[in-house]
């Protein structure tokens, strides 16, 4: 579980979050969805490590991340996988290069073990036998699905994706999902994902945190959404032509 606690972050005059409290649970996928703009990757950013927040508190099953020395945090973030947004992967690299990063990284495990494990995140993403491709022969699909390979490769208890089928379509955006949910219920795995796609809301959004103007403006989950909303969770979430057509069935 993580939970985070009157977390405050501005960049200049510039106020970006604003007493954000929430509690992601471990076996789940919890959701951070809000408008562009709206503060999410800072705030993903910030409960990974790459932001420090100017105020607030982040545990980690209890362990408190802000007061962790640099060396004690390193060690944490070897327990967190990441999805960034934009999947990027390293383009001079090969998919199986880029999944074995982490383990070169952040294991002691010798290179047969490592190719073992790459080979068994590649299996579990549908991409075996994609190991000598460069991230430029694959599909947009593809590319997020080794990134998720890379991100789990090392185990993670804490999973991050951001923008995790952002550029998809549909059909695609829909595989990614349901293997970001597959894995975190199969390896219990604590998992955020930042989101602005209805469809993703609708499918995966157990627990959701809906995030205006830098302030936690709803909690709920997918059967709640659409029906008891605040006007600014409403105004987001129907603003597409296909949620404007439910809201107008539901009249
Ligand atoms: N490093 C930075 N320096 C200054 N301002 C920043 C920085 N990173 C983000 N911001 C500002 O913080 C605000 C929130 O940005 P953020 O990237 O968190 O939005 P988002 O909700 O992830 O949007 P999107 O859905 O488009 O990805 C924006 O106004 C952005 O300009
Ligand atoms: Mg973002």
């Amino acid at each position: 579980m993580i939970r985070a606690c009157n977390i405050y972050k501005s960049f200049r005059e510039q106020q970006v979050l604003e007493d954000i409290c929430v509690e992601f649970r471990s076996g789940k996928t919890n959701l951070i969805i809000g408008k562009s703009g709206s503060g999410k990757t800072v705030l993903m950013k910030i409960l990974v490590g790459l932001h420090d927040p100017d105020r607030g508190s982040i545990l980690f099953d209890d362990r408190d991340f802000i007061a962790m020395k640099p060396n004690e945090k390193n060690l944490l973030r070897q327990e967190i996988g990441m999805l960034f947004q934009g999947g990027a992967l390293f383009d001079s690299m090969t998919v199986e290069q880029n999944v074995m990063f982490p383990l070169a990284m952040f294991s002691n495990m010798s290179w047969e073990e490592r190719l073992d494990r790459v080979n068994f995140c590649l299996q579990r993403v549908n991409l075996e036998n994609a190991n000598k491709l460069m991230p430029s022969e694959l599909s947009g699909g593809m590319v997020k699905r080794v990134a998720i390979a890379r991100a789990i490769a090392n185990n993670p208890k804490y999973l991050f994706c951001d923008e995790p089928n952002s550029g998809l379509d549909p059909k695609t955006a829909d595989v990614i999902d349901h293997l970001i949910v597959e894995i975190t219920e199969e390896y219990n795995i604590t998992t955020v994902v930042n989101t602005h796609d209805m469809n993703s809301v609708l499918q995966m959004g157990e627990h959701i945190v809906y995030i205006h103007e830098g302030k936690v403006n709803w909690r709920g989950d997918k059967e709640t959404i659409l029906h008891d909303g605040t006007p600014e969770l409403d105004d987001f979430i129907f603003s597409t032509a296909l949620t404007k057509r439910i809201k107008k069935h539901k009249r």
